[in-house]
């Protein structure tokens, strides 16, 4: 059942587009604007695909945009599903299944992240490294399809170490100041508290967010090799005498977005093929 709807969804993708996309762009809150981008594009809106969850959050168009971007051939999600908007991990993760399907081998991952590490500062780009998985759920419960992926897949190399050495390179040579670290994946909706960033911090995350790690997760798992960034738009609560707000992290992604847009854009242009 699963894999047919994954297959539904792929050949209604694969009926609308004239090249078969290589590199998985999932953009998070405030950096869809990636998807501007491309070019030559076909725009699918998700209530469009067959078996397609829709997406809610203010911030998040919900559309997929498939085309070229710095001469290769992408497709991204401008938006993404949340955990906490209801929807269970699998329809969370269909869309990576998906882009398996129609020929992803490279996935760059992308959110908004509150920083726990202290000598991090809103604004700075960060390079994920590793994540650990605190939703207390994972998408690969239940019957394990061995056409998709093996029962108990590897995660000790999430995050491609090539991908990471590429990011690195990027940045030297855009002069760009990034960061590298440890994403936390929380259910959300809700921030955290000052002592579960303090745990948090112990428990060895540089940053914290609601997303991110389902995806990469199920990317390993359908052996597509991932890159992750997150844009610290925030410092995590308890680190600064502020409250958090949905607008602040917003407002900072949209001013860090010339460098995300510039640093993705050499990393696709600069890609080994
Ligand atoms: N916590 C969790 N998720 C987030 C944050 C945060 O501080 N900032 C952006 N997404």
């Amino acid at each position: 059942m699963y894999q047919l709807n994954i297959k539904e969804a792929s050949d209604f993708i694969t009926s609308k587009i004239k090249q078969q996309p290589s590199v998985g762009l999932i953009l998070g809150s405030g950096l869809g604007v990636l998807a501007d981008e491309i070019e030559q594009e076909t725009t699918i809106p998700y209530t469009d695909i067959p078996h397609f969850p829709e997406s809610t959050v203010s911030g998040h168009k919900g559309q997929l945009v498939i085309g070229e971007l710095e001469g290769r051939q992408v497709i991204a999600m401008q938006g993404r599903f949340h955990y906490y908007e209801g929807y269970d991990m699998k329809q969370v993760t269909f869309p990576v299944r998906v882009m398996k399907e129609l020929g992803v081998e490279t996935l760059f991952v992308t959110n908004a992240a509150g920083g726990i590490n202290e000598t991090f500062k809103p604004g700075n780009l960060m390079i994920i490294s590793d994540h650990i998985n605190n939703m207390g759920d994972s998408p690969l419960i239940g019957p394990n399809d061995e056409e998709l992926g093996p029962r108990f897949p590897d995660m000790s190399e999430a995050y491609d170490r090539d991908l990471i050495k590429h990011a690195h390179q990027s940045a030297e040579r855009l002069n760009l100041q990034v960061q590298q670290g440890v994403y936390v994946g929380n259910t959300g909706p809700a921030y955290e508290t000052g002592a579960e960033v303090r745990m948090l911090r112990t428990m060895g995350g540089d940053a914290v967010g609601m997303s991110t790690v389902p995806e990469v997760m199920v990317a390993n798992h359908a052996g597509i090799r991932v890159l992750g960034i997150s844009c610290i738009s925030n410092m995590a609560a308890g680190i600064l005498d502020q409250p958090l707000t949905h607008d602040e992290v917003i407002e900072t992604t949209a001013q860090v977005r010339e460098d995300f847009l510039g640093f993705v854009k050499d990393m696709l242009k600069t890609l080994p093929a």
